[in-house]
């Protein structure tokens, strides 16, 4: 019996309020191979379940499985049903079904942004970027005196008919908690991190069963969150605007037909509550019971509130949900209470993690207790606070004015951790610390096993990263930026899309990178963009974009593509990216390193292809270089040719898939033209670089930058580096995604697998063995002798490996678009004795297990229903028909 599941509008797991101009539906399947889907039908069903749609397919026309609505308009504000029924081979049917609701499509917003009617607090951020980086801008030290507090808006109306469906519909200047009569309904953070000038969410919740009776209470609570804020790398607040609002509009729909609209306005009312203040990054501070409970329930007593300000800013960004809500997605108990050695009371949440800790206390008289985040202890086992830097504060004060027992969490913070300081308590006085995780809700579809158990630790550690650095935007890190940097997120790209399901998360992400894109074509660093960055290495009139982050803008859509299949994120962001390679092209034919113009003619074309000038961060972060810009000078000149080179080729190849043959033809023209100009302008008769640097080789004999007749000779030299380097790589940001699979395409598997193995800093294990629950920034970040560094132990990029693991360990390869064709070629002589892994592609789920026997290897290869797969071992191939292979290979141990 086949089984379909998954069901997805628009990519979505919560699909309401959606305000796409085109609508699709998607599902997977679960059954047995033989019993093939012949055809599906869709339907869509209104709320009076009226059939408003009806379609049929035959399986074998679907490309993916997935369907695009093409009915009648869907009301705004409709409430819908589709399902989805196959017809397989027998004849039997099965049969799911989903729910998705339509966004205020009408546009007919009425409502006025509201704030309280207070002086608003300014905190002098420190905006010189060496004062913040020696430390001399650091943590906030009087929060109370800087920040402001978040306000309570609350308003109550009446309804006297029987209502048939309510819906209401909010966003802020800020993020907002709201409720209705008492019950809280919406998301975590929201809206979300966006780029809020041009694209800000606005969610819809059905709130038809909350409003019971005939008074009702709109309840919110309006914090800083990013809007106003402490962000980014410089902490600084009021990046996005000055003053925080609040919209809310709801629509109630009457059994009679009619219909009302109940928004924010002037006959709001607003109050300071329980808080002090609440900041992202500074963390939150909540007095308990300062504000009754009641304040949310229609019949509190509101007459010493203030009426609030209305403003008429704009509602033209409003954009209904294209990505699915931050959530809590797990909660366990901490491991550990301890007392350090200099005796502080310490919480271990025994990972790595990011959300905050839930902790029911209990205290005999006032209290004030404060939690303060780190992700490390130092080498004696204190507390060290690993993240310094304007506003890092990462504490939260909870004062307790009366004795009793008490459960606290914040809600407009979060903080990236391990470990707790507690101040205020004793140990005895805790009676549960738990450890709340949050994130994008994110369908996990990988996972990866093996027989060694260092690389399994590998793997949880770049899953955990991943979940920590994808809350409502791809993110670096999440304490000390949690900064959309677009360079982490291209190398992560293959290994995110294994992991979970990040389509919608990426496609909303790079529908901002496009808003941000500037008019001549730069691609901002950080999406969504601020104002602080610029404030980075850059000289007035310096160009933002650097190559390997700007390329994210082509990279990102192509990866998702042969991923997930779906060809329409390549045409979607296809303007994007020409946009950004027009830019380059300019840059490279216009813009030149001194002294081209007393070179030769050839020489001097050669340059108009090379785009070896501005301001980039180069291979970021190779391990040799003594600090972070250091290893951007050294690289820049030869990182962002090769990056040219290999986008204007990935560019040709999308060009193709859109049938756009003048434009890929263009794009190979150019790319091959870039690769020539690299080789005769910076190799030399030996086929050496200028830079001596491992990234620098493996980026030319990725991109093809390479001398075509001593492609071997660049990679034994770079094997012979990397040997000479006691098999540890010196790789950075740039080129690490492309090390592993460089050297074992060029004859050097067993480099790559020393690398792979290597425990010695720096490396992928060393990390592992130094107890890291999760992918640091730096290789080092703890030294061999245990000296614990600042920087920040939880950045996903260099899990980029994790792709690696996947394709030669575990043997998965897309050989088309989305898995309907895949190459099963674990890699038997990788010095595993077996590994495992499950993908769920957008067919439903690949498993493959091998396993080396005395004389054999067994294989047991589950494809979804019509996917289609070769089986390679070694140099023999099989089409794959059953599940399990018992191949009699000569195996050498
Ligand atoms: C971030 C990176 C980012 C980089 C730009 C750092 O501060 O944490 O991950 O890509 O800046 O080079």
């Amino acid at each position: 019996m086949l089984k379909i599941y998954d069901l997805r509008c628009n990519g979505l797991i919560q699909a309401y309020g959606l305000t796409s101009s085109s609508i699709c539906y998607s599902w997977k399947i679960q059954g047995k191979n033989a019993l093939k889907p012949v055809k599906y039908s869709l339907k869509v069903i209104d709320e009076r379940h009226i059939l408003i749609w009806e379609k049929e397919v035959d399986a074998a026309e679907l490309n993916l499985l997935s369907v695009d609505y093409d009915g009648p308009e869907l009301a705004a504000h409709g409430c819908y049903r589709w399902q989805v029924t196959g017809y397989d081979s027998n004849g039997e049917r099965f049969v799911s079904q989903s729910d998705f609701t339509i966004g205020n499509t009408d546009n007919n917003w009425q409502a006025l942004w509201i704030d309280g009617t207070y002086e608003r607090k300014f905190s002098q951020d420190q905006t010189n970027v060496m004062k913040i980086f020696t430390g001399e801008a650091g943590p906030c030290e009087k929060p109370d005196e800087v920040l402001n507090p978040p306000i309570c808006l609350r308003k109550t109306f009446q309804t006297n008919k029987k209502i048939s469906k309510a819906l209401a519909y909010a966003t802020a200047h800020g993020i907002y908690r709201l409720s209705i009569n008492g019950a809280e309904v919406g998301n975590l953070l929201a809206p979300e991190y966006t780029s809020y000038d041009k694209y800000l969410e606005i969610n819809q919740y059905d709130i038809t069963n909350f409003l019971i009776g005939n008074n009702h209470c709109i309840g919110a609570v309006l914090a800083d969150g990013w809007y106003t804020g402490k962000i980014g790398l410089l902490g600084i607040g009021d990046q996005h605007g000055e003053r925080n609002a609040f919209y809310f509009q709801a629509h109630i729909f009457y059994e009679d037909g009619t219909e009302e609209v109940v928004v924010s306005d002037t006959t709001f009312k607003w109050h300071t509550g329980d808080w002090d203040y609440a900041d992202l990054f500074i963390g939150e501070k909540q007095v308990p019971g300062r504000l009754e409970d009641a304040w949310t329930s229609p019949d509190y007593d509101d007459r010493d509130w203030l009426s609030v300000n209305a403003t008429s800013y704009s509602t033209e960004a409003f954009v209904g949900r294209a990505a699915d809500p931050v959530k809590v997605i797990r909660t366990f108990e901490a491991v550990d209470i301890i007392t350090t050695p200099s005796g502080e009371l310490v919480i271990d949440a025994g990972e790595n993690i990011v959300g905050w800790v839930k902790l029911t206390v209990k205290t005999t008289t006032d209290t004030t207790i404060e939690l303060t985040h780190s992700e490390v202890l130092d080498h004696e086992g204190n507390f060290l606070m690993n993240i310094l830097g304007q506003n890092k504060n990462q504490t939260d004060v909870y004062e307790l004015k009366v004795a009793g027992e008490y459960t606290l969490e914040p809600y407009f913070t979060f903080h990236g951790f391990q470990y707790i300081k507690v101040q205020g308590l004793r140990k005895e006085d805790i009676i549960k610390a738990e450890i709340v995780v949050i994130g994008t809700e994110l369908r996990t579809t990988g996972s990866f096993k093996c027989s060694d158990p260092m690389l399994n630790k590998l793997q949880e550690n770049i899953f955990r990263s991943q979940q920590g650095n994808m809350i409502s935007i791809p993110t670096d890190c999440p304490q000390r930026e949690r900064a959309g940097w677009t360079g982490d997120m291209q190398v992560y790209a293959p290994t995110a899309c294994f992991n979970m399901d990040v389509y919608a998360f990426l496609d909303k992400w790079l529908t901002n990178v496009e808003l941000e894109q500037s008019p001549d074509g730069q691609i901002q660093n950080i999406t969504p963009t601020m104002d602080s960055d610029k404030y980075i290495a850059r000289k007035e009139g310096d160009n933002f974009a650097s190559a390997a982050w700007g390329d994210a803008c082509v990279i990102i859509p192509y990866t998702m593509y042969h991923k997930y299949g779906k060809k329409q994120i390549l045409s979607k962001y296809y303007n994007m990216m020409k946009k950004w390679m027009d830019y380059v092209e300019r840059e490279a034919s216009s813009s030149f390193i001194d002294g081209v113009d007393q070179l030769s003619d050839e020489m001097q074309e050669h340059h108009k292809y090379l785009w070896n000038t501005g301001v980039h961060f180069g291979d970021w972060l190779y391990p040799s270089s003594e600090n972070p810009f250091g290893s951007a000078d050294m690289t820049k000149e030869y990182v962002a040719p090769t990056y040219f080179a290999y986008t204007s080729g990935l560019m040709a190849e999308i060009s193709d898939i859109l049938g756009m043959a003048e434009e890929s033809h263009r794009y190979s023209t150019l790319s091959q033209r870039i690769k020539e100009a690299y080789v005769a302008v910076y190799f030399d008769e030996e086929g050496r670089l200028p830079v001596e640097l491992q990234g620098l080789y493996v980026l030319s004999l990725a991109t093809d930058c390479c001398p075509e007749d001593r492609r071997a000779s660049v990679a034994r030299h770079l094997d012979t580096m990397i040997k000479e380097n006691g098999y540890r790589l010196d790789t950075g940001f740039a080129s690490i995604a492309f090390l592993l699979d460089v050297l074992y395409e060029n004859g050097c598997e067993e480099t790559a697998y020393k690398l792979l193995n290597q425990d010695q800093a720096p490396s992928w294990l060393y990390e592992v063995k130094m107890g890291a629950t999760t992918i640091w920034e730096r290789w080092l970040a703890i030294m061999p002798d245990g000296t614990r560094t600042n920087a920040s132990y939880n950045h996903f990029a260099f899990g980029c490996v994790g792709d690696f693991m996947y394709r030669r360990l575990g043997g998965l390869y897309e050989e088309s678009p989305g898995y309907q064709k895949v190459l099963v070629a674990p890699d038997i002589d990788c010095g595993l004795s077996w590994a495992e892994l499950m993908h769920e592609c957008p067919y439903g789920e690949i498993q493959i297990r091998w396993e080396r026997k005395a004389e054999a290897v067994s294989v047991d290869v589950r494809l979804p229903i019509g996917v289609e797969g070769i089986l390679r071992i070694r140099d023999e191939e099989w089409v794959i028909t059953q599940e399990h292979y018992e191949l009699p290979v000569a195996v050498t141990c």
